[in-house]
């Protein structure tokens, strides 16, 4: 029976031309489960198709936290997915997933997509939540501790080539920038309230750039006078950075991702939650159990190489990863999202 006051679906986007160019137009891509044939096509030019995230170093990953049956994996960072479903796989039978994430958007998709896999329905434990507090979670939820933990840092393929997020410049979108967009405040809100010197620190600490102070200066002129949006950030840092002078080797473009980055970390207080991370996952490792996390920024990987060999040093770790593991040419060509990846692993003693 119909019914009469149900509303009509919603119309998908129309775009005009052959080739959808703007986020949510790409139907396709974002029901990526019905055209498997032209996400295929996407993936194999090296694009990472619209409203999904390509899990990098997955088999380096699998390699490390060595999963077998039976054990109990926690995935701090879930985003699409990709990881965790295969060591959820890998774990079958009698393996369990421990899972969070901070993004209240792209959680329930995730979920949807990992309960659809053939295993139990208690095999997947999933909270929406920052992985600095995950160990007092899992502590209540695996009281005597997991096999392996896997962290694999920054923002999803999701989050970037949403417009709406504010994470990306390619195409404008609100400053935004938080990973949970319901709560905390927005990139635009941050830049309110700072002063240049608070800025160009953000931009020193966060991201090294070597023109932080006339970029901070620039861009709080520019965002009183008118609120920046994610292009018109990006296109002010780009002109502003290209009117300094460069330190030879130094090119002005790359100002632009530097203070993407630096704002998204101060944004989600990127480098506290990671330590608090680093601080506490020894300690709901078993014995013999392995984390593994994966950075993408030199400030990242910095804390990841110092915590785990202060570990080692405590005695916590018995072993850790002597160099960085990083993406292979063949990836790195298929997955240019891959480039920056490094890798670092920690033996529980
Ligand atoms: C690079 S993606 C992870 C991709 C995932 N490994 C996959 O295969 O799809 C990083 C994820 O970490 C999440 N994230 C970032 N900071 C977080 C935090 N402090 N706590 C929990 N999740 C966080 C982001 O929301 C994003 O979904």
């Amino acid at each position: 029976m119909s019914d009469q006051s149900s509303p009509k679906p919603a119309r998908r986007p129309r775009y005009s031309g052959t080739h959808p160019r703007q986020f949510n137009e790409k139907y396709k891509e974002l029901n990526a489960g019905r055209y498997t044939d032209e996400v295929a096509k996407i993936v194999a030019s090296g694009k990472t198709p619209a409203g999904t995230h390509r899990p990098v170093l997955l088999n380096e990953v699998l390699h490390v936290l060595r999963p077998k049956p039976g054990q109990l994996v926690a995935d701090a960072t879930l985003g699409f997915g990709g990881h965790a479903q295969e060591l959820l796989l890998a774990v079958q039978p009698g393996g369990k997933l421990f899972g969070v994430d901070l993004d209240p958007i792209e959680l329930p998709k995730t979920e949807v997509r990992l309960r659809a896999l053939d295993v139990p329905a208690k095999a997947i434990v999933l909270r929406r939540s920052n992985y600095a507090g995950l160990t007092k979670w899992l502590a209540q939820q695996a009281p005597d501790g997991v096999d392996m933990v896997l962290a694999d840092l920054g923002c999803s393929s999701m989050q970037l080539d949403n417009p709406e997020r504010g994470f990306g410049y390619k195409v404008d979108g609100p400053l935004d920038m938080r990973m949970n967009p319901e709560h905390g405040q927005s990139a635009a809100a941050l830049l309110d309230k700072l002063t240049d010197i608070q800025l160009a620190k953000i931009f020193r600490d966060y991201s090294d750039e070597p023109h932080a102070h006339a970029l901070a200066q620039a861009i709080l002129q520019a965002h009183h006078k008118h609120p920046l949006t994610t292009k018109s950030l990006a296109d002010l840092v780009n002109a502003t950075a290209r009117r300094l002078p460069q330190a030879i080797g130094d090119d002005p473009a790359t100002s632009v991702p530097r203070v993407f980055q630096a704002l998204r970390i101060a944004v989600n207080d990127e480098f506290a939650a990671l330590e608090a991370f680093l601080a506490s996952v020894p300690y709901v490792l078993k014995p013999g159990g392995r984390v593994a996390v994966i950075s993408f920024h030199s400030g990242e990987d910095r804390r990841v190489k110092q915590a785990f060999k202060q570990g080692l040093k405590d005695g916590v770790y018995a072993s850790i990863a002597p160099d960085i593991i990083t993406p292979g040419a063949e990836e790195r060509h298929a997955n240019p999202r891959s480039k920056s990846a490094k890798m670092r692993w920690a033996v529980r003693s």
